[in-house]
């Protein structure tokens, strides 16, 4: 399995031990596998994995398909639409075929339990995450945590704020930044600005094996509270699955634009506060 320095993303395909309603497997993506895989056993994440979690339903990792993580979520999606996922998985079918567009990884190349129930052993399940504005006193651990989170997502955070580190630690002494901890670390974070009569996100983050667990909701939600009656705006690449949770988490499409210089295909949405 890649080191994280190589950066490869991966399309991977569990199979349920029993079928949850008419599903027999799950189809996701992740930068980190052995990670996202133990969110999964611990019922956190997807939410049809969450279902199956409760249901006592248990899992085990049944295909893994190697690509760059720039085309990992658009492979997914093509998994995910493809006419069933039996034909990738080495489960259901002796020859299992590769998922389109990726290189198929022998099961033998995890270094790790593929099975949700050994998975679960792994790790204790980690505290809930808490939401909090930054301060000072802890802007180091901030800003370093913001740097690996922005690293690990580069492909998707064309916005980076103006002036780099110093940057990210005028917003963080400012009082811009919203971060999501569990156990004390930091697994995810909101940056913001803002004018009188609005607030821009600028950036929101979770990071990888936390991701559907809540904390994106939470983060913005957690900024509402904060400004009260003020429409929150913020802008999206249209390729994204970032656009999914914008409108999942309730804001609303207002404006299609052209970026000038990279030409890219940029979705503007808002919340109103009524
Ligand atoms: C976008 C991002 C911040 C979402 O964070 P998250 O913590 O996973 O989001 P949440 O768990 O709070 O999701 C809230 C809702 O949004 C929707 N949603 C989130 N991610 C989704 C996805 N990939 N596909 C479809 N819907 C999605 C769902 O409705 C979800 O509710 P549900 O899980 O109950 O169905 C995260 O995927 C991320 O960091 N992406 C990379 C960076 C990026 O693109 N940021 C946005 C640009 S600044
Ligand atoms: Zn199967």
């Amino acid at each position: 399995m890649g080191r994280p320095s190589e950066r490869k993303g991966y399309v991977y395909c569990l199979h349920f031990d029993r079928k949850l309603k008419h599903a027999q497997h799950y189809v996701g993506c992740t930068t980190d596998l052995r990670a996202r895989l133990i969110t999964h056993a611990q019922g956190r994440g997807a939410k049809i994995v969450k279902e199956a979690a409760a249901q006592g339903i248990e899992f085990v990792l049944a295909a893994v398909g190697e690509c760059s993580v720039a085309a990992m979520r658009r492979l997914e999606r093509q998994v995910k639409n493809w006419h069933g996922s039996g034909c990738f998985c080495s489960h259901c079918t002796p020859t299992p075929r590769a998922m389109p567009g990726t290189r198929s990884l022998p099961m033998s190349a995890c270094r790790f339990p593929l099975d949700s129930a050994t998975l679960r052993d792994l790790c204790p399940v980690p505290a809930p995450p808490t939401f909090r504005v930054t301060s000072d006193a802890d802007s180091f651990k901030v800003l370093s945590a913001m740097k690996t989170l922005m690293q690990a997502n580069k492909d998707c955070l064309g916005f980076i704020p103006v002036g780099g580190d110093g940057g990210l630690t005028l917003s963080i002494l400012a009082g811009r930044v919203i971060v999501a901890e569990s156990d004390g670390l930091i697994v995810g974070f909101l940056a913001w600005t803002e004018n009188p009569d609005s607030v821009q996100i600028q950036q929101c983050v979770t990071a990888d094996a936390w991701r559907r667990c809540g904390i994106g909701r939470g983060m913005v939600a957690e900024l509402e509270s904060l400004r009260p009656g003020k429409p929150l705006r913020c802008k999206v690449r249209d390729d994204l699955a970032a656009n999914e949770f914008w409108r999942g988490i309730g804001f609303q499409l207002y404006e299609h634009t052209t970026h000038e210089t990279s030409a890219a295909q940029l979705n503007s949405y808002r919340k109103e506060v009524f």
